[in-house]
């Protein structure tokens, strides 16, 4: 990865980081870890994959503590509660609002440490009422979730969904990043693996419209039924635990 310079370079002085896929839902995970102190975060890992992610962290020497979810997602089982049986103290973490079991509850504001580095929660709903974005750094990368995709934006026709909530959240919580910050979203289905915030800002379809656009295209995509959410909605409820 091209390394900024400033005080950009200094924020990831030390940061391991991964981007992982898992194809079946088209999901990324992401891995952070923190050179010195070994300790790491893994964001939204899916319970087919948790098996590669736990090996991956132990390669690299890491120890993953703390498993944390972006939302409760209806398109793939989470895989946090797996990997609390393949990582020894690892806690999962999903935002209070979303409904769902984990170890540890997050709200807007708050901030989880992994070594030196850090991300900020950022309370994002739209797409689901307990969508969160965690900012890595003061503002070097941020990872979206569903509310912000690549060119687009999480559906919100569904648990609890609200277009004008997600158009809210979107433009006073991500769009007020630095321009320059990577957008890291939870999925993509054209294989675009990063945005900018500046890209958002002025490429987004559906972002860029004022929020009366926004609310109307939201209101009529007319998307199919999600394929996994009856396997996925009630297993996510509770971490994921296949019993
Ligand atoms: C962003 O994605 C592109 C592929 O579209 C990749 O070449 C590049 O390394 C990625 N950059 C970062 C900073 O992850
Ligand atoms: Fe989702």
């Amino acid at each position: 990865m091209a390394r900024p310079a400033g005080p950009a370079a200094a924020a990831l002085t030390g940061l391991v980081f991964r981007q992982l896929f898992e194809k079946e839902s088209s999901t990324y995970t992401y891995l952070l870890g923190d050179e010195a102190s070994k300790e790491a975060i893994l964001i939204d890992p899916v319970v087919e994959t948790a098996e590669r992610d736990a090996k991956l962290a132990e390669d690299l020497g890491l120890k993953i503590i703390y498993g944390i979810n972006t939302h409760c997602h209806a398109d793939h089982v989470t895989g946090t509660g797996k990997l609390k049986q393949l990582v020894p103290g690892m806690k999962s973490v999903i935002a209070e609002k979303s409904g769902a079991k984990a170890d540890m509850f997050i709200n807007d504001g708050d901030v989880l440490k992994f070594g030196q580095h850090k991300l900020e929660v950022r309370a994002t709903p739209g797409h689901t009422d307990g969508c969160v974005s965690y900012v890595l750094n003061d503002g070097v990368m941020c990872f979206t979730g569903d509310a912000v995709l690549i060119r687009g934006c999480g559906r919100t026709d569904f648990q609890q969904g609200s277009a004008a909530r997600l158009y809210d959240a979107v433009h006073s919580k991500i769009f007020t990043l630095p321009d320059k910050c990577i957008i890291y979203p939870a999925h993509d289905y054209k294989g675009l693996m990063n945005s900018t915030v500046l890209e958002e800002k002025t490429l987004n379809p559906r972002l860029t419209k004022n929020k009366e656009e926004f609310i109307e295209i939201m209101n009529n995509l007319g998307l199919p039924y999600p394929k996994q959410i009856d396997r996925a909605l009630p297993l996510n409820l509770v971490d994921g635990q296949v019993a």
